[in-house]
């Protein structure tokens, strides 16, 4: 088969990069994109020369279509097909409900709902096209199907991320859709320095993304719907 191409926004730092580092050992052709374009270019051209792999840096912001476009139309010229994208670009802000910042609030959903929303519509005629069966990811979170006091803005983008998962996967039936739902997981995510080590029930990026991997590999028939990753130290909350 010839290489396949993955597409990951919010790939400058954090889960984006593990994610993009464990496609590209698995011999994807790699797109990555964030707005912070030196690092995802830099990252690209490393990994290329580490795997072999063509790769593709650009700047993505996810709030701007037009941005989008530009880079899928990048990955087009490029490697001639989208096999996998992942949907991974999020930011996150708490606090009680009461007295939330309100412009922190559409930020969220800028980027978390509406982002996820513009990436799988600029690139589902692509999926659709692809050589294997093109498979979506979107990156949500533990909390998408629960609630917790502090998180309500940020856990209801997730718990719309999780609706938009399943109305794409209804919708495009040949595609496979999957929920990646990370736990609580080390990174700048939300502010946290990513250089702490991790405390018990904290995953590392790594993790995560090496979890990934049943993914990205599974046989073209297979459909894995929703991935839940945790730390074997966090609580078990449903
Ligand atoms: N860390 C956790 O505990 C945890 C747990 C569950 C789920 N998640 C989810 O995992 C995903 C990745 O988060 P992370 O932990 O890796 O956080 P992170 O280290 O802060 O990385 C976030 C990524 O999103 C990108 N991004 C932010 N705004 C963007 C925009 N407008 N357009 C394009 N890219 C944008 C950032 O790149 P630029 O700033 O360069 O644009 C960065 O690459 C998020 O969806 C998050 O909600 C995280």
């Amino acid at each position: 088969m010839s290489t396949r191409t993955l597409a990951i926004t919010g790939a400058s730092r954090g889960l984006g990069v593990a994610v993009a580092e464990v496609a590209a050992a698995e011999g994807f052709d790699v797109a990555l994109g964030a707005r912070d374009a030196d690092a995802v270019e830099r990252l690209a051209a490393d990994l290329a020369d580490e795997h072999g792999v063509g790769g593709l840096g650009m700047r993505c912001d996810v709030t701007d279509v037009a941005s989008i476009a530009s880079f899928r139309d990048a990955i087009i010229e490029r490697f001639g097909r989208l096999d996998v994208v992942v949907a991974n670009a999020g930011i996150g802000s708490f606090g009680p409900m009461v007295g939330f910042d309100s412009d922190a609030f559409d930020a969220m959903f800028a980027v978390n709902v509406r982002g996820v929303w513009a990436t799988l519509s600029a690139v589902a005629d692509d999926l659709e096209a692809a050589p294997t069966r093109g498979t979506a990811i979107l990156v949500s979170s533990d909390v998408s199907d629960r609630v917790f006091p502090g998180g309500g803005p940020y856990v209801a983008t997730k718990h719309a991320v999780r609706a938009l998962a399943r109305t794409f996967q209804q919708e495009h039936p040949q595609l496979r859709v999957c929920e990646l739902r990370p736990g609580s997981t080390r990174s700048s995510f939300a502010g946290q320095d990513p250089t702490t080590p991790s405390g018990e029930g904290v995953l590392s990026s790594t993790d995560v993304a090496r979890t990934l991997r049943v993914v990205l590999t599974a046989p073209d028939d297979v459909r894995i719907e929703e991935l839940v990753v945790r730390s074997a130290g966090q609580a078990p909350d449903y």
